[in-house]
């Protein structure tokens, strides 16, 4: 199977695309959702839940890697999930930091390059620190390019752009008649990133949450019935059959 055509261009493919029928997605965005239905159905606390689902994100990266996925984007943390019970935060945090201290130097044998995208202030400085090293630390990795979305918000990340661009324009640096979606798009966090091509939720709910509302605007979505703590490379594989029967026109039609 070849790489999507077209898929690590940054912004909106070029109209004439016919398709990528038969070709692995080039950036799999997921929505990693049901933790805590997960846990209550087995009458566990719900940070159970969460530590299942860490294993799922490795199982997940391992598929990425097997299946010739190249850009992995998992959303681990939203703006919104600071509004949950502190002793949840502290659970999530407790585990993102466990995380970084313990699995990126295996991440970074595999071959994985970390990125972070989303408010990272808001984390404790110790976390902070982590992830720059992580970030750092794995630069150079090529194999499979994998960005954590933590404490992050498209919206928030849009207006951010936005207000750069306008800081940009009043000190004349930037012409507003220049501004186009390419402009636009490297102004976000996740310049140099391509757009997904697939983006998954877990878990059988079916919305975005404010995840990757920019870059998402051609993607194809897929609603799996799995709880994120069970989701296996049998599912991967699945979503990667489903996106390669699509067709993408990305508005366009074939002549
Ligand atoms: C959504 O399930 C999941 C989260 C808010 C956290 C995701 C965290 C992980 C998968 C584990 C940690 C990841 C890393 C990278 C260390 P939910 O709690 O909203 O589930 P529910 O909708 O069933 O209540």
């Amino acid at each position: 199977m070849v790489v999507a055509r077209g898929a690590a261009a940054r912004q909106a493919p070029e109209p004439a695309a016919t398709g990528d029928a038969g070709r692995v997605p080039a950036h799999v965005a997921i929505i990693m959702d049901g933790n805590g239905r997960w846990a209550a159905a087995r009458d566990l606390p719900r940070v159970a839940g969460h530590r299942a689902g860490a294993q799922a994100v490795r199982r997940t990266i391992e598929a990425a890697i097997r299946n010739g996925v190249t850009w992995l984007t998992l959303y681990a943390f939203s703006s919104e999930n600071w509004r949950r019970p502190v002793s949840e935060v502290l659970d999530l945090t407790g585990l993102l930091r466990h995380y970084l201290r313990n699995e990126v130097a295996e991440l970074a044998r595999q071959g994985v390059r970390l990125r972070f995208i989303g408010d990272l202030s808001r984390f404790d400085p110790d976390v902070q620190a982590d992830l720059r090293a992580a970030a750092r630390d794995t630069a150079a990795n090529t194999r499979l390019n994998l960005t954590i979305a933590l404490s992050y918000g498209a919206r928030a990340e849009i207006v951010e752009a936005a207000r750069r661009i306008a800081a940009a324009a009043r000190s004349g640096t930037l012409d507003p008649a220049g501004l186009d979606e390419a402009a636009f798009g490297a102004m976000l966090t996740t310049d140099g990133i391509p757009d997904p091509d697939l983006v998954l939720r877990t878990s059988g709910e079916q919305r975005l949450s404010n995840f990757l509302l920019w870059q998402a605007a051609y993607a194809e979505l897929l609603f799996l019935d799995v709880l994120w703590p069970d989701f296996a490379e049998q599912h991967f594989v699945a979503a990667l059959e489903q996106f390669a029967r699509r067709e993408r026109r990305f508005g366009a039609r074939p002549g």
